[in-house]
């Protein structure tokens, strides 16, 4: 059996890493949701940096920039073409595409790998006219993400967007409610008044009480403690 070191991945922020009982857990589904620019996709891609093993990154949104990884590796005294290697990239064009990538996961995944991310999967669901549709398609592919997490015992990040709820008036994850079945624990990123500080808030937890929070910042390092 490994031991639990071995089942967390390390975020590169002790705070993160603190936050959320020492880093990003195997075997389960994490989500980590916010606002546009709130660090989402930098917190993604630093975790495959900084970690031993091949990411699959599936980009909905055109957010993951080989430049920015390079710059981030570069700045941690990383070999920034080694780190680009490690990075297997997939752009699907549509939701039933995403779907299809997902399944097919199945047979690329393997030993060599420590995290899949999905930045994001709710990108291409949102814009889907038929909801019913797109709400089981998007349980499918959570299962699929799911069945990887544990059978290779890897970490699965899902990043989410947000909408405006006008009723409550706050900003609630997409699809909420089946998200929250696959994905045990829950990370909010938020961008604060102060420019450049931003906060990570555990919203839940297999284990660790919800409600922590800490800041963070965003230099060319990428993530990192203020
Ligand atoms: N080298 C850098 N130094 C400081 N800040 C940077 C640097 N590079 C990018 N940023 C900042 O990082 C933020 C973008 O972060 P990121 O792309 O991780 O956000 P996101 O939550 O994924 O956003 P989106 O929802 O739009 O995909 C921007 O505010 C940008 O200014
Ligand atoms: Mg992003």
């Amino acid at each position: 059996m490994s031991t639990s070191k071995n089942a967390l991945l390390s975020t590169g922020s002790k705070g993160i890493d603190e936050l959320l009982g020492g880093g990003v857990e195997k075997g389960v589904l994490t989500q980590i949701y916010g606002p546009f620019a709130s660090g989402k996709t930098t917190l993604a891609m630093q975790i495959g940096l900084l970690n031993k093993g091949k990411v699959a990154y599936i980009d909905t949104e055109a957010g993951f920039s080989p430049e920015r990884l390079k710059v981030m590796a570069s700045s941690r005294g990383l070999n920034p073409e080694e780190v680009l290697q490690k990075f297997l990239l997939f752009e699907p064009e549509n939701f039933r595409e995403q779907g299809k990538i997902i399944a097919r996961l199945k047979k690329i995944v393997d030993q060599r790998f420590s995290l899949v991310v999905v930045d994001s999967i709710t990108a291409h669901y949102r814009v889907e006219s038929n909801k019913q549709a797109g709400s089981t398609e998007l349980s499918k592919q959570l299962q699929v993400l799911l069945w990887l997490a544990r059978k290779y015992k890897i970490a699965v990040i899902v990043i989410n967007q947000v909408f405006h709820d006008s009723t409550a008036n706050v900003l609630r994850p997409i699809a909420e409610q089946t998200l929250g079945y696959k994905c045990k624990d829950i990370l909010r990123l938020e961008r604060l008044e102060r420019p450049g500080v931003r906060i990570a808030v555990l919203e839940r937890h297999r284990y660790k009480p919800e409600g922590g929070m800490v800041y963070f910042k965003i230099t060319d390092k990428g993530i990192e403690d203020v």
